[in-house]
């Protein structure tokens, strides 16, 4: 079965509103950012691809998804989860640990780590990336993209990036239903949203407790400026902890530029 026959099941399993689906599609991000604007929008609004051909990252990164990756956005509603944008940072921190579990859970394995904010990493690759944005519309949603690479093997792949990119067909070795993943992760991003503000405390022990980037020397752009450090961790707010020759800096954005190989 395609993910198109599919979709009246995924709406029923993992509760979402309505989905967007199509074949092919630049980026999932900008078709949920332009269905913001509709008035009428149901969510949480699941938007869905087989194929995704310029998916974007934080800062000025890509996403590439070659076939067998697993790329989708989920449109929240903040004032449906009762979320003040005090808590709109977790967002991004909560969706990861969710993605993280899942796939902990589906690979049976403790080898993932979260690299803050939102990357996920096993075995020293890539296997996701998160994109959170808000949109720019009157009664402003939350848009939370994901990219997983789930059969896309990279066992074969030159390693010219920083570091490498691996699938969960690679860690697992094995193929996986596309759909399984898909409704899995959706439903554990959306009861960990629902539960943001009591598991505030949880979300972010999980997050320090798989942290990859914790005790490595790190370098963020901040905008024209770079912070470097020893990471520490994750602090209560979400905020990377680094230690800099000036004291202890918060990191609240920024995107991580390098980050040493070694703790
Ligand atoms: C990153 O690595 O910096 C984040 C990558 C996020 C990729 C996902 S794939 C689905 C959604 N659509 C996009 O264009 N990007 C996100």
């Amino acid at each position: 079965m395609t993910l198109r026959d599919e979709l009246a099941s995924i709406v029923s399993v993992t509760g979402v509103a309505h989905v967007e689906f199509r074949e092919q599609i630049a980026s999932t991000n900008d078709l949920a950012l332009e269905q913001c604007c509709s008035k009428d929008l149901p969510t949480p609004l699941l938007v869905l691809t087989d194929r995704q051909t310029a998916g974007r990252g934080r800062g000025k990164n890509q996403w590439q998804a070659s076939p067998g990756a697993l790329t989708f956005s989920l449109v929240v509603d903040p004032q449906q989860l009762q979320l003040d944008s005090e808590n709109w940072p977790l967002i991004s921190l909560s969706a990861g640990v969710a993605v993280c579990e899942v796939l902990e859970r589906l690979a049976q394995s403790n080898a993932f780590h979260l690299k803050w904010p939102n990357d996920i990493f096993v075995n020293d690759g890539k296997i996701s990336g998160i994109l959170v944005e808000v949109s720019p519309s009157l009664g402003r949603r939350v848009v939370v993209g994901i990219g997983i690479n789930v059969n896309n093997s990279f066992q074969h792949a030159d390693g010219e990036q920083s570091f490498p990119a691996i699938s969960l067909a690679d860690v697992t070795q094995r193929q996986w239903e596309i759909r399984d993943v898909l409704t899995e992760v959706t439903r554990s991003v959306l009861a960990k949203l629902t539960d943001l503000v009591e598991g505030k405390g949880e979300i972010v022990a999980a997050m320090n407790q798989r942290c990859y980037l914790n005790g490595r020397e790190v370098v963020i752009a901040l905008g024209k400026n770079q912070i470097r450090g020893s990471c520490l961790g994750i602090d209560p707010q979400g905020a990377l902890l680094v230690s800099t020759q000036a004291g202890t800096r918060r990191v609240y954005g920024g995107v991580v530029q390098s980050f040493s190989p070694n703790r």
